[in-house]
């Protein structure tokens, strides 16, 4: 419908505006624009298109060229199509004779591309500035200080944006393009937080580091995880057989020498060949909280996942690499996840610490454990980086766990971990058998001593 209506625009421009277009390009050639002058598509742009442009040709050239790079430029979307304002959104400033938005929101880019915004308005990402009431808020907002939760957290998962009326916005919420902005017309996001603008480029959004500006850091390293893998090597090795600027990427027919982030959780496949705006629609699990637990419908998601994999993979590969992912999610949940959480409970309800988040020592240990190392363990697992589930994970959740959580523990409520301590997964505190012993001494004099 809207996609009709759309083309109706675009003819209507066509067949009236083209001569008007000539008469202005002819006006402008000789500027600072020539190298795309040369571009043999000629832009249908509306009048009031060409109005923005012969004022930002000069006021921001570059940000002009960038556009003049875009699929929009070549169907004649022009600056007017989008900034023109909506009715009923409260942000909006008359601009040279124009009533035009500085915010283009999702609702803006909808009026075209309803799919891509429907199904980001019913993602994660769409709600992520909804983080209120987390430990995460508490540390930002209340620990490290409030300005910290604008220039951090709200940067990744957006700000609640504040309009002061006449094209001003409240500096405590713009400039910002988090994936969860709340904006003032009440829509949810910024679909400028992966499609750079004004080029607006999928080659660009397909890109891993796109996703890797906010999926970084300890406590989500999805984009170094993602490099150190096999998958993310064959890519770097391969970019240029990637195919990344085509219409459709279709794994196996338009490209296949590697998995991206977008590959796996958004991209096409031959039977279903559309991409997804909902990055949640493939994960089984939920890695995130101290204890994982599985997503609504998991079976279904996950099988939508495997379907991405076997187009690269056999089912023999796909299925032992869900075991081996299954088993490490389970062994972080039983043996650390669980018995940690029923210990900081125990605790609390013999109030040896208090209901304050981040007031003791042991409230720090126990969320590095499992916000940073327990997610970092379990997401190498799921993304194939070995070290991650390793090195920053399981090892740094087993130090802290057996040198920081448990002595402080004890240290808290004397006894209280000492059905922990004689459980069999702990058991080994007591000591390791004479044979054990023998045989880890044996091995180094083997190794290096001959
Ligand atoms: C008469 C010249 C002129 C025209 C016509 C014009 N602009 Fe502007 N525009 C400007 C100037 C100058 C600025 C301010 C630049 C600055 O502050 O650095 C600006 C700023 C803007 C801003 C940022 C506003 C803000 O408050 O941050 C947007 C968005 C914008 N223009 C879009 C448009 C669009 C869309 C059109 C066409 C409908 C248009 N402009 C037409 C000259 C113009
Ligand atoms: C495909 C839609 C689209 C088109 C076409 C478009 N814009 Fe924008 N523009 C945006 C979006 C999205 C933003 C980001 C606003 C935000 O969310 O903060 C933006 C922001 C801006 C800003 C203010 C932000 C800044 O970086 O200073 C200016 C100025 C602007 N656009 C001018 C233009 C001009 C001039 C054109 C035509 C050459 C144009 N836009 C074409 C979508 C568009
Ligand atoms: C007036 C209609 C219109 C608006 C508004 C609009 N677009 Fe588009 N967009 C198009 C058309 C037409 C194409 C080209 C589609 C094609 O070739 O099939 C396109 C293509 C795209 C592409 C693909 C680019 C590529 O490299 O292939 C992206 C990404 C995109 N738009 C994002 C956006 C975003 C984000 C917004 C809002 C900030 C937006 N669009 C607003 C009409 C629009
Ligand atoms: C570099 C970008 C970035 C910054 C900065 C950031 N986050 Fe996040 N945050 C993310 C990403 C990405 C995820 C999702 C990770 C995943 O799914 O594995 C996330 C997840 C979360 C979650 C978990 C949501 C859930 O449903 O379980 C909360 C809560 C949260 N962040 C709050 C915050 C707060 C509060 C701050 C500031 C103190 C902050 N974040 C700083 C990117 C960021
Ligand atoms: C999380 C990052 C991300 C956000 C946010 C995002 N996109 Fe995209 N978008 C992509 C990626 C990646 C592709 C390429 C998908 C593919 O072809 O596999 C894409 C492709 C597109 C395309 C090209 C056609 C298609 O569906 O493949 C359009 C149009 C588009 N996006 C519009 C939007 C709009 C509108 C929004 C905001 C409502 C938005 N995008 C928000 C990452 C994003
Ligand atoms: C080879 C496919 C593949 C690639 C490439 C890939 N992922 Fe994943 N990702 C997965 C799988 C599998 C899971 C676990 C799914 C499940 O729960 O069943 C996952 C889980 C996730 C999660 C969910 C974590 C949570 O909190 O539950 C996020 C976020 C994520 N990946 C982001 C990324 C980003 C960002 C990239 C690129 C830097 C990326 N992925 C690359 C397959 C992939
Ligand atoms: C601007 C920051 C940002 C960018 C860019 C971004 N993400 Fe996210 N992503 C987040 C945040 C924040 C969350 C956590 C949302 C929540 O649950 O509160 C998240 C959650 C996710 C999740 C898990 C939650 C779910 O159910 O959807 C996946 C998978 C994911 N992102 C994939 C991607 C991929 C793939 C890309 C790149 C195409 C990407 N993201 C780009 C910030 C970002
Ligand atoms: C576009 C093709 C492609 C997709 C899609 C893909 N992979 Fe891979 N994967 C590869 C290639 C190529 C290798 C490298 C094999 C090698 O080491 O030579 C690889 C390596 C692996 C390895 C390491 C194998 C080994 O022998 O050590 C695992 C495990 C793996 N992939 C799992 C997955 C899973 C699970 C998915 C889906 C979530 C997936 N892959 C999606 C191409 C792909």
């Amino acid at each position: 419908m809207r996609t009709r209506r759309f083309f109706i625009g675009i003819c209507t421009v066509l067949f009236l505006g083209v001569p008007a277009l000539k008469a202005q390009a002819a006006k402008h050639s000789g500027g600072m624009l020539h190298a795309v002058r040369q571009s043999p598509v000629r832009p249908p742009v509306s009048a009031e298109g060409q109005a923005c442009l012969d004022c930002h040709a000069s006021t921001t050239p570059a940000l002009v060229e960038q556009w003049k790079e875009s699929e929009h430029y070549k169907k004649g979307v022009d600056c007017y199509s989008c900034h023109k304002a909506n009715a009923g959104d409260p942000a909006t400033v008359d601009h040279y004779g124009q009533k035009i938005a500085v915010i283009v929101t999702p609702r803006y880019c909808g009026n075209c591309h309803a799919r891509e915004t429907d199904q980001y308005e019913h993602s994660r990402h769409a709600r992520a500035a909804q983080f209120i009431g987390s430990l995460d808020n508490v540390l930002g907002e209340v620990v490290e200080g409030a300005p910290a939760v604008q220039s951090e957290c709200r940067q990744c998962h957006g700000s609640t944006v504040r309009y002061l009326g006449d094209g001003k916005f409240d500096s405590t919420t713009w400039p910002n393009s988090g994936v969860g902005r709340v904006n003032p017309d009440g829509s949810l996001g910024s679909c400028a937080s992966c499609h750079g603008r004004h080029s607006f480029s999928v080659a660009q959004a397909r890109d891993p580091q796109t996703c890797g500006k906010c999926h970084m850091g300890p406590d989500h390293p999805q984009i170094e995880i993602y490099n150190e893998s096999m998958h993310g090597i064959l890519y770097k090795a391969n970019r240029d057989k990637m195919n990344l600027g085509s219409k459709t990427w279709i794994v196996g027919k338009d490209y296949a020498a590697a998995p991206t982030c977008v590959t796996c959780h958004m991209g096409g496949t031959p039977d279903h060949p559309e991409s997804t705006h909902d990055t949640g629609t493939r994960l089984s699990w939920t890695l995130r909280p101290a204890v994982s637990i599985h997503q609504q419908d998991w079976e279904k998601k996950r099988a939508a996942m495997q379907e991405v994999c076997l187009n690269c993979h056999a089912s023999g590969l796909v299925n032992n690499f869900y075991k081996q992912f299954d088993d490490t999610v389970n062994l972080y949940n039983t043996k650390y996840g669980e018995p940690a959480a029923a210990i900081m409970k125990k605790l609390a309800e013999t109030k040896a610490i208090t209901a304050t988040p981040f007031d003791a020592p042991i409230k720090w240990d126990y969320f590095e454990m499992w916000h940073h190392e327990g997610r970092a363990a379990r997401m190498g697992s799921a993304m194939n980086g070995p070290d991650y589930t390793q090195w920053h994970g399981f090892y740094e959740v087993a130090k802290d766990f057996y040198t920081k959580f448990i002595p402080e523990a004890d240290r808290l409520s004397p006894g209280i971990t000492r059905d922990l301590r004689n459980s069999p997964d702990n058991i080994w505190l007591k000591g390791l058998t004479k044979e054990q012993i023998q045989q880890e001494l044996d091995y180094y004099k083997k190794r290096y001593n001959q």
